[in-house]
C-alpha cells in the first residue's frame, strides 16, 4: 500500500500492511491475530505531523474512528468527544456551532483528534493540555479498552507519553475535552493583539477568534493539500536563562519568551531565518518562504532530501547559535 496518499509531506513510501480501524473491535482482531497480533505496529492518523524516510516493515493500523457529541453539559465545563479519526479542525468547526467554544485558538491544526494528544498540539497560547479531559484507546498487547487521564499521559511541550512508553502500545480511539464555562477568551499573542487594534474589537465572539485564528494561519503556513508539508519541522528550543543571556549578548534581537518555570523559550523560526533559510531549496525539499520553521515539498521530494535539508539547517544553526534543534513531527 502507497502511504504518499497518507502523509501531508506527500514523501513515498510502501507499508506491506494496512488496516483501517473504524472501532475496537477492529483493534482487537488485529491484537488477535496469529500474524498481525506480535508484529511491530504504527499508528497512522492524518499523517500530518510524520516524516516518512523508507518502507515501513511494521503493520500500520489507520485510524478512521469516526462521531462527535457532547458528553455533558457541567455547571462550569462542556465535556465534549470526538472519534480519533476526525478531522482535527472540522471538530473545532462543529464544537462552536454546538455553542461550545474553546477550541478555537487551535483552529486549522492539520491532522486528525487522535493525533491531537499525542504530541499535544498547540497554538496561539492555548494546548490540547488546557482543554483536555481523558481518551480511550485500545492495548494493543492486550486488547483492553482503557481509559487515560491527563496524570498517565504525561503531556509536555509538543509531547506526551504515546511519544514514549505508549508509542505503538496504545491506540487512542476517542478524546474527551473539557471546554471551561464561562468561556474566556485567550488574547495575549502578539498577532491576535494585532487584529483587535486593526479592528477595533475589544470584545470578540468565539467565532471571531476563530476567524482571527484562521486568517493568521493561512498567512504564513501553507496548505498541505496545495504544498507537502509537517507543520512546524524544528520544536522551539528551550535554554537556561543564562544561556540566553549569552545569545542575546551576540544577537540582541532573538525573539525568547520567559517560561512559567524561569527557562527561556528561542523561536528556531527566527534562528533559521537568521542563518538565511528562508525560501532556499535543496534537491526537491524546500525552506517555507513565508515562516522558515515549515519545510516544505518543492515538488517529488523523498525523506532523505527533506533530513538533508533539515540536517543541514541544524548545522548551521548550531555554528552560529551553539543550538541543536529537534525535529518536531516524527521521524521514521
Ligand atoms: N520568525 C522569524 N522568521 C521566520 C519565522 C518566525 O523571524 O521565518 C519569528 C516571528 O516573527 C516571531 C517568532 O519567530 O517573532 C515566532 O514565530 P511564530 O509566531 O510564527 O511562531 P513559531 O514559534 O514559529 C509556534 C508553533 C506553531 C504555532 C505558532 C503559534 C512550535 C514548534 N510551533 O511557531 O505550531 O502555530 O507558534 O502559536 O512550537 C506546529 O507545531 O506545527 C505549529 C505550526
Amino acid at each position: 500500500v502507497s502511504l504518499k496518499p497518507y502523509n501531508s509531506f506527500g514523501l513515498p513510501a510502501v507499508a506491506q500492511t494496512l488496516v483501517r480501524i473504524t472501532a475496537d473491535a477492529d483493534v482487537r482482531r488485529v491484537v488477535d491475530h496469529a500474524e498481525l497480533g506480535t508484529a511491530p505496529k504504527f499508528i497512522l492518523g492524518g499523517g500530518s505531523n510524520i516524516v516518512l524516510t523508507r518502507d515501513m516493515p511494521q503493520v500500520v493500523l489507520k485510524v478512521e474512528v469516526m462521531g462527535r457529541r457532547i458528553v455533558e453539559e457541567r455547571a462550569n465545563a462542556w465535556i465534549v468527544e470526538a472519534g480519533a479519526g476526525e478531522n482535527w479542525h472540522d471538530f473545532v468547526t462543529w464544537t462552536l456551532a454546538q455553542g461550545c467554544p474553546g477550541l478555537e485558538n487551535l483552529a486549522l491544526i492539520p491532522g486528525t483528534v487522535g493525533a491531537s494528544p499525542v504530541q499535544n498540539i498547540g497554538a496561539y497560547g492555548i494546548e490540547l493540555k488546557d482543554r483536555f479531559d481523558s481518551l480511550e484507546g485500545v492495548d494493543l498487547l492486550t486488547g483492553r479498552t482503557v481509559t487515560l487521564g491527563a496524570e498517565m499521559c504525561k503531556f509536555g511541550y509538543r509531547d506526551s507519553e504515546f511519544k514514549h512508553s505508549l508509542a505503538g502500545r496504545v491506540l487512542i480511539t476517542r478524546v474527551r475535552f473539557r471546554l471551561p464555562k464561562p468561556w474566556q477568551p485567550v488574547l495575549g499573542y502578539l498577532e491576535i493583539e494585532r487584529k483587535m487594534n486593526d479592528t477595533g474589537i475589544g470584545r470578540p465572539t468565539p467565532q471571531q477568534v476563530y476567524e482571527w485564528i484562521i486568517g493568521i494561519r493561512r498567512a504564513k503556513l501553507p496548505d498541505p493539500a496545495v504544498v507537502g508539508n509537517a507543520g512546524s519541522f524544528f520544536k522551539n528550543p528551550v535554554v537556561t536563562p543564562e544561556q540566553c543571556r549569552d545569545i542575546i549578548g551576540r544577537d540582541p534581537e532573538i525573539v525568547h519568551y520567559p517560561m512559567p518555570d524561569g527557562t527561556m523559550k528561542l523561536a528556531a523560526g527566527w534562528m533559521i531565518d537568521a542563518c538565511g533559510w528562508k525560501g532556499k531549496t535543496v534537491g526537491r525539499a524546500g525552506v517555507y518562504e513565508k515562516q522558515a520553521l515549515v519545510l516544505v515539498n518543492r515538488g517529488g521530494a523523498i525523506g532523505s532530501e527533506v533530513m538533508t535539508l533539515a540536517r543541514a539547517i541544524q548545522e548551521s544553526v548550531y555554528g552560529r547559535f551553539g543550538i541543536r534543534l529537534e525535529p518536531e513531527p516524527v521521524v521514521v
